[in-house]
């Protein structure tokens, strides 16, 4: 037997049936209207039979007023409650646990699909061309900051209540949370700026929130960056003092990621050659981490082999295996790992054949989101889905979505 088919128990007493785990991948097949559909829900079920030990959900916004993508799903109110339901259910008889993961862009929402855009401070986006999708945000009032606090818990409690097992907060890849803990984003000289107590003091303010309203015994998550990759931003002495306060305030399991937009580190772009060879961009960090916390920690981006995975298990370094695009090309990898069928993966990068098209990163993440789509649809990923057609759709949800912004 493998270590990554043992069980784990959370602090909260929750177990997960083993060691595997579906990492948030945005799916973008909601409604124009942000609710969930029959094909976001088929996608589960299909991934819920490959019985991995967790599946975290695309990030679910917690403000229709504040989209990363035009068909996000957005909880702000109990109106959808039986779709989330029925969402909740697709993990029904499979043992496999089913988390929202809970975001808000922040500054990372294109201009098309958001009237308007908030942030800790009026600083843009630095994306080269691509820059001029995304507005200068306007720094959000004190009031403010506590409303979406608020959202946060109020979406996760929707959620507890239709059935997720627990949730996470999105705390990487440089959406709200994530430009709060950054010096670079966050220049305000409030409480909620200057020193790195005060810029933790979003996150920790959101986590006590979502902790007030689903109790003690609810698992909650959070996914953090190791670092921003920027010189002057997040680095990783500071997103270990965070991982210190988070655990002390009894947080559940600790994933670690790292990136933003304007540094896409997640998806291994930017990484060193020697770290793309080795897998696991993140394992040296995570290594530092252990030594910090004795709470579950979770690595997810570039594993694609099971003899690395169950390494990093073999040595203590982490305790749950977090997986994406390998879950988009074989839905039922889990099982397919426990029953020796499958001992690597590839995930390719998908081009539109066209350098500025690419170099926008504009086809990467819809070619991995539509074939979740297909998922969604009944059919088989589709390994030579054309990178234009991928960049095309995404393009056109968007066109479509800024006539019907929220
Ligand atoms: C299509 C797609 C959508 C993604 N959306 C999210 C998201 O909503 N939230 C998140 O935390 N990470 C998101 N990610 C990043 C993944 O969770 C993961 O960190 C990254 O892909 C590296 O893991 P991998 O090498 O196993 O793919 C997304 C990745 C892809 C490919």
């Amino acid at each position: 037997m493998k270590l990554l088919q043992t069980t784990f128990s959370l602090p909260s007493g929750s177990l997960l049936q083993n060691r595997i785990a579906k990492s948030a991948m945005s799916e973008n097949i909601g409604t124009l209207k942000n609710a969930p559909t029959k094909q976001l829900i088929k996608a589960y079920k299909v991934w819920a039979k490959g019985n991995p030990g967790l599946l975290i959900t695309g990030n679910v916004m917690v403000d229709s007023q504040a989209l990363g993508e035009a068909r996000n799903v957005v909880v702000e109110d109990r109106s959808n409650f039986k779709l989330l339901q029925a969402w909740a259910k697709t993990v029904e008889g499979t043992g496999t646990q089913i988390w929202p993961q809970l975001n808000h862009p922040g500054r990372q929402a294109f201009a098309a699909i958001n009237k308007e855009v908030v942030a800790p401070s009026a600083v843009s986006l630095k994306m080269g061309g691509a820059s001029s999708m995304f507005k200068k945000p306007t720094p959000l009032t004190e009031d403010a900051i506590w409303k979406i606090i608020k959202r946060f818990g109020n979406a996760a409690k929707i959620m507890q209540d239709a059935g997720f097992s627990g949730c996470q907060i999105h705390g990487a890849h440089g959406y709200l949370v994530s430009q709060f803990l950054s010096p670079l984003s966050n220049t305000r000289n409030d409480q909620w700026g200057g020193s790195l107590e005060n810029r933790a003091r979003f996150v920790l303010e959101v986590y006590k929130e979502i902790r007030t309203q689903v109790g003690a015994a609810y698992p909650i998550g959070i996914k953090i960056n190791s670092a921003d990759f920027q010189r002057g931003g997040f680095s990783e002495e500071e997103s270990m003092e965070v991982v210190r306060l988070l655990s002390k305030e009894g947080i559940d399991l600790i994933e670690i990621s790292g990136g933003t937009y304007e540094k896409p580190a997640m998806v291994g772009h930017k990484q060193k050659k020697s770290t793309q060879e080795r897998e696991a961009y993140f394992l040296d960090y995570i290594e530092k981490v252990r030594s910090i916390t004795d709470k579950p920690l979770m690595l997810t981006g570039g594993f694609r082999t099971v003899a690395v995975m169950e390494q990093a298990l073999a040595d203590g370094k982490l305790d749950i295996v977090g997986l994406a695009r390998p879950f988009c090309l074989s839905p039922e990898l889990a099982q397919d790992i426990f029953s020796g069928k499958t001992t690597a993966f590839e995930t390719p990068f998908p081009s539109s054949g066209f350098r500025f098209i690419d170099k926008m990163g504009g086809v990467e993440l819809p070619w991995y989101a539509l074939q979740i789509g297909r998922l969604g649809k009944g059919k088989r990923p589709k390994k030579n889905l054309s990178g234009l057609t991928a960049f095309y759709l995404s393009t056109k949800n968007m066109i479509v979505k800024s006539f019907f912004k929220n």
